[in-house]
């Protein structure tokens, strides 16, 4: 029998299809439409898949069955459970949730509100003939650096507030009634729009030549380190692993719960939205660069110049449907966002609530305040400048460190074969030492700490992006303290109920 108290009142999942569909809802992001393609054509085209596939097998599915499994046999928060492990351990789920909730969640809003003000600019193509133009100077009007605050993008404060309420109101209403609804009804739009758009752009004039070139492969990339780290860190974001989700929705299921087959659709799913939506991506480049007899590099633009200047003006060029194309473009980014921002949030408000009992309502309602403010800077004329450090310093280093530490906590210290056990004992696909601990215990740290170092000596050969120093320092590696400073602050209060009380025992099962 569960031992805890109040276990019964832990809120569970109605139905097992709006876990695995709300798990997709947090891995299919921005990160899928946007960053994979360009990504994808930036480093060797159909090469990548190779660093990409390796990425996703060695270290995104064996740390996607880990994050679930621990949150299934601790039944607790990302805190909870590193805390169910021992005490020590607390302030690293405190870490992941805090750095995300006040780093990542951030500005990731405001990308979504600039998709929702792009959505509402569809309707008359707003961005004319000079999207460039339109999407750095009117619309962001980017200020020369960093510290070069300016005044808000009132456009953007608007949408913004729209995407915080969207937030609040989901999470707040909690795990059936928000999050698992939410995603029942956001998914399959979001499927749904995206198999009609690309197919509709596979029929494109040029789109076969797109295709082409955004999978042809291109071997002689992958000597380049580059490529494999953008390859591991592009799992790490898509996969929303390190984020404390995986482990906050996994509380949620109940004792009997194919963790196994779960952590391989959610993960393989994801990947493979990705490489559909790139298939629409890049015909629709295709069609521009063969409409405008340009070549295909010309067209193509940097991650956050493709989905707000490149698409923008192939939708414009659209022969027919392009308002349409637009709304639905657009549409599908605010959808896939949201469904990511809300598991986030998601994540945060459990590990509140499993430490200070405090009522979802409230938290939620501070939280979505306290957001709005936090994601204000994102949407100053500096803001893209912001944007660029942070998601560089808290993907690269945040998400990377604590997967390591991770890998340390659950493979070594509370064991890889204890957490292996428990996952066989409840999922009927079955892990082997030789795979899957092996992976947790070896070959993920490994590969990643190889990251993680070949990333340090690079940031110290030059400043990231050709920021000023100052500002790599102050807005890039002191988020990541002060978050770990309040992580470590947090852990040390103690638990109203104590954190292991509350996990599955076997012999419940
Ligand atoms: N997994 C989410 C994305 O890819 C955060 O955007």
């Amino acid at each position: 029998m569960a031992k805890d108290v109040y276990a019964h009142h832990r809120p569970q999942w109605k139905t097992h299809i709006g876990f695995v569909l709300a798990a997709i809802g947090s891995a299919i992001g921005l990160g899928n439409i946007w960053r994979f393609p360009y990504l994808c054509y930036k480093n060797g085209g159909g090469a990548f898949l190779i660093p990409y596939f390796v990425a996703l097998f060695a270290v995104g599915i064996p740390l996607m069955i880990l994050e679930i499994g621990l949150g299934h046999k601790m039944r607790g928060s990302a805190p909870a459970s590193f805390a169910s492990i021992s005490k020590k351990w607390e302030w690293l789920g405190w870490w992941q949730v805090i750095f995300v909730m006040f780093g990542i969640v951030l500005y990731y809003s405001v990308v979504i509100a600039w998709c929702l003000n792009f959505f509402f600019y569809s309707f008359n193509l707003s961005w004319t003939n000079d999207p460039n133009n339109f999407f750095f100077n009117e619309f962001l009007m980017v200020s020369k650096g960093p510290f070069d605050i300016g005044d808000l993008r009132t456009p953007i404060i608007f949408s913004l507030m729209a995407v915080w309420f969207l937030n609040w109101i989901i999470v707040f209403r909690g795990v059936q009634k928000g999050l698992e609804r939410a995603n029942k009804i956001f998914m399959p739009l979001l499927f749904i729009l995206t198999a009609f758009i690309v197919l509709w752009s596979l029929g494109l004039p040029g789109a076969k030549q797109g295709i082409l070139i955004y999978l042809k492969p291109d071997f002689s990339r992958l000597k380049d380190v580059r490529v494999w780290i953008d390859a591991f860190s592009q799992i790490f974001f898509t996969l929303s692993l390190g984020f404390g989700i995986m482990i906050a929705y996994a509380s949620y299921l109940p004792k009997k719960s194919p963790i196994v087959r779960d952590a391989f659709t959610i993960s393989v799913f994801n990947c493979m939205f990705s490489l559909f939506a790139g298939l629409g991506v890049f015909s629709v480049l295709g069609y521009m660069a063969h409409s405008t007899s340009k070549e295909f590099s010309e067209v193509v633009s940097q991650s956050i110049g493709l989905a707000f200047v490149a698409y923008p003006k192939a939708i414009s060029m659209l022969p027919v449907f392009s308002r349409g194309f637009g709304l639905m473009f657009f549409g599908i980014l605010v959808i896939a966002g949201l469904s990511s921002a809300i598991s986030i949030l998601e994540a945060f408000t459990s590990a509140i609530i499993d430490k200070f009992h405090y009522s979802r309502k409230m938290i939620v309602s501070s939280l979505s305040v306290a957001g709005f403010l936090g994601s204000i800077i994102f949407a100053t004329r500096a803001g893209l400048h912001w944007l660029d450090i942070v998601d560089h310093f808290l993907t690269q280093y945040g998400l990377i460190l604590t997967a390591i530490l991770e890998c340390v906590a659950l493979g070594w210290i509370y064991k890889a074969s204890k957490l292996r056990e428990h996952i066989n004992h409840v999922s009927k696909w079955n892990l082997r030492r030789w795979n899957w601990d092996v992976s947790v215990k070896f070959i993920t740290p490994s590969a990643l700490i190889a990251i993680l170092v070949y990333s340090l000596i690079g940031e110290f050969t030059k400043p990231y992006g050709g920021y000023p120093w100052i500002s790599i320092i102050i807005i890039g590696r002191d988020w990541l303290i002060y978050t770990l400073f309040s992580a470590v602050i947090v852990a040390s209060h103690p638990w109203k109920v104590e954190p292991g009380s509350r996990v599955f025992e076997h012999e419940s099962l």
